[in-house]
């Protein structure tokens, strides 16, 4: 390889940068030229595509968000859509892509790698979600956690002064990692997610019986759940909990902003590093992940549409903290 390209896609995630910035320190060190994409894919079928050195990547590791910009691309769907944006890297010998981003973006990679044998593409999991099967962890997942939970206790010292019961909102998708690990870590009495089945009789009782001397409640809730959102929960839960005061905060896209924290930082430099050590060896069509404390490689098509499963370990403590199974 002689010439790389690295683009950010999907929904941004705090250490995207840190990842960036080490894949082109470490193409430049192998004296491999270096490209940064624009905004996502459609950023590429634009030809937004300019050359990276060490100056482009001076302070940026403690950025949140994407300095290279992200999308969600339509257009990158279409076949049509695909061809141009080959056309953009074939035109400036670009020989290899990385993407950071989610499944949705590792299925675009594939198609385009099928599609143009030529070129060679790995994929790195930059999401807050940690929805991606392959790897432990995800670019991004630690920071929003860390966010989550300095909002919770925010939230827990307002909830305590009125003895409200709080059930507060956050990310996932259709998954329910977010709010399970940052319910554990901000000792919230009870979460709600998409992988188990929520009775809303069940999660009222908990509050009448285990918490009746206790000035005030936090319930987590997947936005995702089967249950709606917060604001759905507390709706529904009115007339459940007629005596106690109820409610709701969507903590949103906070979720996905600030500083990378030092696990996200790592994770992507040492992911973004991989990524051109891969590529020298030759590999092609490859997601690079984290696994017992290990970098790992898969091929794209063995981790693409597959669903994640909570682990064994927080699968026992959802049945302990939270009596569900
Ligand atoms: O995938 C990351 C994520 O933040 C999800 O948790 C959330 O459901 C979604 O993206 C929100 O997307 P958008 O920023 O397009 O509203």
């Amino acid at each position: 390889v002689k010439k790389v390209a690295i683009l950010t896609s999907g929904g941004d995630s705090p250490g995207m940068n840190a990842g960036v910035r080490a894949f082109v320190k470490t193409a430049l060190y192998h004296h491999i030229e270096a490209f940064g994409i624009r905004n996502g894919y459609d950023g590429l079928i634009q030809g937004d595509i300019q050359p990276m050195g060490y100056d482009e990547v001076a302070n940026i590791i403690q950025q949140g968000g994407t300095i290279l910009g992200s999308s969600r691309s339509e257009e990158f769907r279409t076949q049509a859509g695909r061809a141009k944006a080959y056309q953009q890297l074939e035109s400036r010998g670009i020989d290899a892509l990385v993407v950071i981003g989610g499944d949705g973006s590792f299925k675009g990679a594939e198609i385009l790698a099928t599609e143009f044998p030529a070129l060679k593409v790995i994929v790195l999991p930059g999401t807050i979600d940690n929805d991606i099967a392959g790897t432990d962890y995800t670019i991004g997942y630690d920071t929003a956690l860390n966010t989550i939970i300095d909002a919770v206790d925010k939230i827990r010292d307002t909830a305590n002064s009125h003895h409200r019961v709080f059930f507060i909102e956050v990310m996932g998708r259709d998954t329910g990692f977010l709010a399970l690990h940052s319910a554990l870590a901000a000792g919230a009495d009870d979460v709600l997610i998409p992988e188990t089945h929520t009775n809303l009789e069940e999660v009222a009782n908990t509050i009448k019986t285990q918490y009746k001397g206790k000035r005030s409640a936090i319930i987590i809730v997947a936005e995702g759940d089967d249950a709606g959102g917060s604001g759905d929960v507390v709706a529904k839960m009115k007339s459940l909990l007629p005596k106690h005061e109820l409610r709701s905060t969507v903590l949103g896209h906070m979720q996905r902003g600030g500083k990378p924290s030092y696990f996200d930082r790592y994770l992507a430099t040492a992911l973004g590093a991989e990524s051109v050590l891969q590529l020298l060896k030759g590999n092609n069509r490859i997601f690079i992940g984290y696994q017992d404390n290990k970098i790992v490689v898969h091929s794209i098509a063995d981790i693409i549409d597959k669903k994640r499963e909570i682990s064994a370990e927080a699968n026992t403590l959802l049945k302990h903290m939270y009596n569900q199974h």
